[in-house]
């Protein structure tokens, strides 16, 4: 039984539209929170596959026209998920990627397409569904970060509103003169509002107006409050940090499954772990390289971009080389690193794999066949490809900043002779550390007894949504409360 009720207000969610992380914790966390007695409605742009997997949805809500157009809401379930889908054709009926268009920019209205979506959750938080009274309005990263600017300048009663970063680097800045159009009053246009620089900032609205902020761990929670870490918003960050708080992400331990998972050539366990080998074979031939059990498999599922550093791997690459170790590579975006990443497969093939693309059953097959996995990210907020290779006992090897510092723990000595190391960090995120976090990787690969270990230890973390669900719901109660007094 539930007695909290939450609207999410996403831009993606699992397993329907997904561009990164931000769609499987907005995928898995409601289901989560079912345990805590929380109950969760989704509130989401109804791209056409999002209108493709309602089947049979009923239409509830209507308003003629929000920027140039109709919307009708749409409810239905996916995969357990109580879905609230806006339907605005004017807006969202565009195929692919839910933010930039064919072209490769983004879409040249993003600022309506995403105020909209904010605008009808906070629509929907006070009560525009007949029947449907969240008591918290959770709105997730700058495309829903207007939902908290709304309830607080429209007045009147509201739910206790929650915003979470996932990623301070994209914050939604829009031309001033947008303001009038998006339905914001011009005293909402200042410092404590949705001024940014000169402009609408989305992030920095909810930032400054949701009654809690949260982001997705502890590290980077406190990253972000310095100059360093805090890309423009850290002096608001540091005003607000009675309500930041951080909470870290977990994966979906049923999508995530080593035992039932379908993509594997091997399905495997703790007990059953020799069975990896047969997935590490199977993951060499698929990228063509050598099928060789004893070379190190360095596994990459990742988008390919400057936060996540693999520029450095890249320019490590002709020194690593030297190592009996393979790379097996998933991942798409920036044309440089994409074209550096396939030449080096083109120049050492057997030992370089690249695939260029989205693909998940090649991502299982990553974590479930690689030795270890590469996340050499400049900043991280969180990372989940690291728990999942934890979970599949690839050994992460990661750079020591947000997410990663708070999830790995660095086989060093110390954890070594206390057996609870789980991978290795390396820090500052440069190429020569790097480096020098693969040879140490290198030296444990030599020693399989030790591996044995780590890999089991790795296997053993808790990256389940349970602790993360419980925090979030105690968060939510704590609000709740705090507003019906
Ligand atoms: P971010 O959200 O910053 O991209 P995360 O580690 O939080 O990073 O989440 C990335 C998610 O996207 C993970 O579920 C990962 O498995 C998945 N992913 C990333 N790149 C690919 C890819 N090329 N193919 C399939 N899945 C991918
Ligand atoms: C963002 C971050 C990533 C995080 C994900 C989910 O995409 O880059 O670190 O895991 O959101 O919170």
């Amino acid at each position: 039984m539930s007695d909290l009720h939450v609207l999410s207000v996403v831009p993606e969610i699992y397993p329907i539209v997904k561009t990164g992380g931000l769609a499987d914790v907005a995928g898995a966390l409601p289901l989560a929170l079912q345990a805590e007695g929380v109950r969760t409605t989704s509130l989401i742009p109804a791209y056409p596959a999002v209108r493709a997997a309602l089947a049979q949805p009923a239409a509830e809500y209507v308003q003629p026209d929000l920027f140039g157009g109709p919307v009708r809401l749409l409810r239905g379930t996916v995969s357990g998920l109580d879905i609230l889908a806006i339907d605005a054709p004017h807006l969202y009926d565009r195929p692919g990627n839910p933010y930039v268009g064919p072209d490769g920019r983004d879409w040249g209205d993003n600022a309506l397409r995403f105020a909209a979506l904010a605008r009808v959750g906070a629509d929907v938080a006070t009560g525009a569904v007949p029947g449907l009274h969240p008591d918290i309005l959770h709105a997730h990263d700058w495309q829903a970060g207007l939902a908290p600017a709304y309830l607080a300048y429209r007045g009147g009663p509201r739910p206790g509103t929650v915003i979470t970063v996932h990623n301070l680097a994209f914050q939604g800045q829009f031309p001033a003169d947008l303001l009038s159009t998006l339905g914001l009053p011009p005293e909402s246009y200042n410092l404590g509002g949705v001024e940014y620089y000169g402009s609408i900032g989305y992030l920095k609205a909810g930032i400054a107006l949701a009654d809690r902020i949260t982001t997705v761990s502890p590290t980077y929670a406190a990253e972000i409050a310095t100059a360093a870490g805090g890309m423009g918003m850290d002096g608001l960050l540091r005003i607000r940090s009675h309500a930041l708080f951080g909470i870290l992400n977990g994966i979906d331990e049923t999508v995530w499954n080593p035992e039932t998972d379908p993509h594997l050539a091997a399905p495997f366990s703790l007990a059953r772990l020799h069975r990896r080998a047969t997935n590490k074979r199977a993951l060499q031939i698929r990228l063509g390289l050598v099928p060789d059990a004893n070379a190190l498999l360095l596994g990459v599922v990742s988008r390919f971009t400057w936060q996540k550093g693999l520029d450095l791997l890249l320019a490590a690459l002709p020194h690593l080389l030297g190592l009996d170790i393979q790379l097996a590579m998933l991942g798409a975006g920036d044309r440089a690193l994409e074209e550096g990443f396939l030449a080096a497969a083109a120049a050492h093939p057997g030992r370089v794999g690249v695939v260029r693309g989205y693909d998940e059953p090649l991502a299982h097959q990553i974590q479930a066949g690689a030795d270890a996995l590469l996340v050499p990210s400049r900043f991280e907020p969180c990372g989940l490809t690291q728990l999942c290779a934890l979970r599949y006992g690839a050994l992460p090897v990661v750079a020591r900043v947000g997410g990663l510092a708070d999830t790995v723990i660095d086989a060093n000595e110390a954890a070594l002779a206390a057996g609870t190391g789980t991978g290795v960090q390396f820090a500052p995120p440069t190429q020569e550390m790097l480096e020098a976090a693969i040879l140490r990787l290198a030296a444990l690969w030599v020693d399989q007894p030790t591996w044995r270990k780590l890999q089991r230890t790795a296997m053993k973390s808790d990256v389940s949504w349970r602790r993360p669900a419980a925090r979030y719901a105690a968060l939510y109660r704590a609000l709740r409360d705090e507003r019906r007094t």
